[in-house]
């Protein structure tokens, strides 16, 4: 969303865009799940009180709307791109067929997991671990607001100093807030390490990846 309240901000989606193409020129293979918390701000006021269910479901189908603009930003740049979405809508995108994922993978072309898993109960990250480890991932990335895993919330909390490193159970029995337990406890079992970047600054997945930069690693 950017600098806005919520909804797309192009620029920044081009921007987000311009940063995976990045990537995918440094011979790097990605696959990307996308959330949906800029959409559902928009609709917040209406959840309210509304049964979780519906209101993941209603998340869902932001998610997707989030993928076809990430896959058009993309493929304005000439990246060849594939939607896969969890929860099949034909007319749209393609449905999750992991076998499939993988040979658009093997393709060149960056797939864009949609919908979550699916499943109400279950959040993007969750989504995201599951779908590295179905891929067989090297690694999960995280971009988020900050750069990295910090002790306490940096924006609340000027001593709050933040970790290079960090293991898996570290996140947990400090409850560092990274990701949601179900999230992580996927992610050490297939032993994907989680990298945490701010995706706030241009070209930063890419530095990332090259072990450039600031972020936190989280691994076993
Ligand atoms: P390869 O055969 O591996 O090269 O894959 P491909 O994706 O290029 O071939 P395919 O003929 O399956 O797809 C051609 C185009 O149709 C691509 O843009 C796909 O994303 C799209 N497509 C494939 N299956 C579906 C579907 O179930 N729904 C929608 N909406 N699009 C689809």
């Amino acid at each position: 969303m950017g600098p806005n309240e919520f909804g797309l901000h192009q620029d920044t989606v081009n921007r987000v865009a311009a940063d995976i193409k990045q990537a995918v020129e440094m011979g790097v293979e990605v696959c990307v799940v996308v959330g949906a918390g800029n959409i559902f701000r928009g609709v917040s006021g209406a959840a309210e009180g509304m049964d979780r269910t519906t209101a993941d479901y209603m998340g869902m189908l932001g998610i997707v709307i989030n993928a076809l603009a990430l896959q058009n930003a993309l493929e304005n740049t000439g990246v060849m791109t594939r939607v896969m979405s969890a929860i099949p809508m034909s007319a749209i995108c393609e449905p999750y067929i992991r076998r499939k994922a993988m040979r658009h993978m093997e393709k060149g072309r960056v797939v864009i997991f949609a919908a979550g898993t699916g499943n109400p109960y279950f959040t993007t990250d969750t989504a995201a671990a599951l779908r590295a480890s179905e891929m067989n991932c090297d690694a999960m990335m995280k971009g988020t607001k900050v750069d990295g895993v910090y002790s306490a919330d940096p924006a609340k909390d000027k001593d709050a100093k933040r970790y290079d490193t960090l293991s898996y159970m570290d996140v947990l029995t400090k409850d560092l807030k990274v990701m949601d337990a179900t999230a992580i406890s996927l992610a050490r079992e297939n032993d994907i390490p989680i990298v945490v970047f701010s995706v706030k600054e241009e070209g930063n997945f890419a530095k990332a990846l090259s072990g450039e930069g600031t972020y936190t690693v989280v691994s076993n």
